[in-house]
């Protein structure tokens, strides 16, 4: 798989495999998941090194475990979690316990998982400041943000020692965020796409369907195929999850062919005739596009 380049020098493999939706416990502190570690083993033995968790995924110790019996060597893998992005904690204690649950000793990603915590700027940069303190005591390689905004972004450089490196947030054609991505490029700020299938199954049928269908024809791969690689086209990292092995499989493909850019243009002009978001629908307003 690619590598990406982060702004503090970092690497981070352009696509990840995801621990969020169809792998999410909603009881973090039931027993462990022996289904979902088995999924996530086979995830990682299908070469998916870069495996993106979170606190309120409630799996953690699933991932932990998996990362041991994969067999695969820890620097080999790319490790993300989250802190809550919608709890009021400390920072410290809830990473201490990320890890504890994980097994590690370091994760390579470390992301607020959202803004929504916060009541007023000075919340944020805060939280930032501690997610700083966690990159320079050298147990998160690379820190981030997730579903922030312009004005939450604009929030946190305004004190900031570190630029995030990186904003996943929810990203596919129906839902391009306006001037977002322009914005995370002016200053550095990788983006990392998750629910990049969307357009090429939950917001079906839609007007990308035809295109998506004769590119796949082209280049002999699934809608999906495409859908992934016109993340990675555009410089991007994308996170995709599956529990069906062949799927995983053949979504490795995306490292095989690449897209022209005018073929990624005219995705992008078809995806703006639709407007779909999949995450977060209690935080923004049906026609909301940003
Ligand atoms: N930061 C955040 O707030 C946030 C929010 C959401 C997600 N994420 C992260 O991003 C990751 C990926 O998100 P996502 O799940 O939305 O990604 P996605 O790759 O867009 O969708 C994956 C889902 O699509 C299904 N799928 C794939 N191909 C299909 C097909 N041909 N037909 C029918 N269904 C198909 C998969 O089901 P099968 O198992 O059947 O293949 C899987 O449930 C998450 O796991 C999480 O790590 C982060």
């Amino acid at each position: 798989m690619d590598l990406l380049k982060l702004n503090d020098g970092n690497e981070i493999p352009t696509m990840g495999y995801g621990l969020g939706t169809a792998n999410y416990k909603s009881d973090g502190s039931s027993p462990p998941d022996k289904e979902l570690v088995k999924t996530v083993v086979m995830a990682v033995n299908t070469g998916y090194h870069h495996l993106d968790g979170a606190e309120v995924y409630g799996n953690e110790a699933e991932l932990g475990q998996a990362i041991k019996e994969s067999g695969v060597p820890r620097e080999k893998l790319y490790v993300t979690t989250k802190i809550s992005g919608t709890k009021v904690q400390d920072t410290q204690e809830a990473f201490a316990l990320s890890l504890k649950k994980l097994g590690l000793d370091y994760v390579d990603l470390y992301l607020i998982h959202a803004p929504f915590f916060a009541k007023t700027p000075e919340d944020l940069q805060a939280k930032w400041a501690d997610m700083e303190a966690i990159q320079a005591s050298g147990k998160a390689k690379t820190i981030g943000v997730s579903n922030f905004l312009k004005p939450d972004l604009e929030a946190v450089l305004k004190t900031a020692k570190v630029i995030p490196a990186i904003n996943q947030i929810e990203y596919h054609p129906y839902l391009q965020h306006g001037d977002l991505v322009d914005f995370h490029k002016k200053h550095g700020i990788a983006t990392a796409a998750y629910g990049p299938l969307t357009a090429a199954v939950k917001a079906k049928p839609g007007p990308l369907d035809a295109t998506y269908e004769e590119l796949a024809k082209k280049y002999g791969v699934t809608p999906g195929e495409i859908a992934l690689r016109w993340v990675i086209d555009q410089g991007m990292v994308v996170l995709t999850t599956s529990s069906n092995e062949q799927r995983l499989k053949d979504y490795q493909k995306v490292s095989q062919f690449k897209l022209t850019p005018k073929e990624v243009e005219e995705i992008s002009e078809i995806g703006k005739k639709k407007h779909f978001r999949g995450f977060w629908l209690d935080k923004f307003a049906a026609d909301d596009k940003s």
